[in-house]
């Protein structure tokens, strides 16, 4: 099978390079921005065409959540236009398509998990060009996965759990949010589950589904846990989001229904601690090693 990875060295697109070496029968290309600008939909169609990949997997992705709020026009651009682009040219040369969304295109004000048919409210502009993206894909998708995923971190790239390792080892105390509920996701779960998607195509019908981490968090019990399996003396104390005011506004309760992927029963679902715990062992590798 020819793979080709759009937006590949982000934390995802880097994860899937992970596991591509596990992967010899496979022949993957991997693209970043330098390479594939996923807006140009000119470009997208002329690699599409020279390359013919079996699947396309969209990693890449306006994730800048605060900045966006000032960038609408970008945010859109590639949120939704990218995919878009993306999208009709799968169609055009017969490849399947992943894309990935966002827990963000939810309000929060939910207070059971969120379905995958529950209705769309974002309340940021990152969130609303996310959902735009899906509106697209769902609309012009023939053969595609698209996945809802929440609260990704990973041992590449910039994210939430590299920040609390960063901030415990400068600090003595740090504040943290206490009243948003999610579910914390291992980009390198969610890059297998993609491949799993990959694998199953055959049985698996097309659509959108949720993946995560399973069980659930605040983002301070999520920087609790980080100390914990760091070994950081750090002491985290919860606060309201109120204390922590934020350009975007981000949902207060943003739990992904899992049931459906569940019900697939080819798609690995694993505990949020457990993957953190592997996350953060490869992170005291790295540091020994000097890495990071
Ligand atoms: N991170 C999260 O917590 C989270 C949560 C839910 C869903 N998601 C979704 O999961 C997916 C993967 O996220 P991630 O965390 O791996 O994102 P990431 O680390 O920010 O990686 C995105 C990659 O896309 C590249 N990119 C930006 N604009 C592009 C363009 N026009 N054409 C081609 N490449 C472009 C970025 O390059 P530059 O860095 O140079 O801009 C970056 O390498 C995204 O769809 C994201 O919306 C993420």
């Amino acid at each position: 099978m020819k793979i080709l990875v759009t937006g590949s060295i982000g934390q995802l697109g880097s994860e899937l390079r992970f596991l591509s070496a596990s992967r010899p029968g496979d022949s993957f290309l991997f693209v970043d921005l330098d390479e594939l600008d996923i807006t140009d939909a000119p470009a997208v169609d002329r690699l599409m065409a020279k390359e013919q990949p079996d699947v396309c997997i969209n990693c890449a992705a306006y994730t800048a959540v605060d900045k966006a709020e000032t960038e609408a026009a970008i945010a859109f651009k590639v949120n939704a236009e990218g995919p878009e682009n993306l999208i009709q040219s799968c169609n055009r040369y017969n490849a399947l398509f992943i894309h990935i969304s966002t827990d963000f295109v939810f309000d929060g004000a939910a207070t059971k998990p969120y379905k995958t048919n529950d209705e769309v409210r974002p309340s940021s502009v990152y969130g609303a060009s996310k959902a735009e993206g899906e509106a697209r894909v769902l609309l012009l998708g023939k053969r595609f996965y698209l996945l809802r995923t929440s609260w990704v971190y990973s041992s590449y790239g910039n994210n939430f759990v590299k920040t609390m390792i960063r901030l415990g080892k400068e600090r003595a105390t740090i504040n943290v949010v206490d009243d948003q509920r999610g579910r914390p996701t291992y980009a390198r779960d969610l890059a297998a589950a993609i491949l799993e998607f990959v694998d199953g195509e055959t049985e698996i019908p097309y659509g959108l589904y949720h993946y995560s981490n399973t069980g659930e968090a605040t983002w301070f019990e999520l920087a609790s846990e980080v100390m914990k399996a760091y070994d950081l003396a750090c002491n985290v104390l919860p606060i309201p989001t109120t204390a922590y005011p934020t350009p975007a506004k981000r949902p207060a309760f943003s739990v992904l229904d899992l049931s459906e992927t569940q019900a697939l029963n080819r798609i690995s679902l694993l505990d949020w601690k457990e993957s953190l715990y592997k996350c953060i062992s490869i992170l005291k590798q790295n540091e020994h090693a000097g890495q990071d």
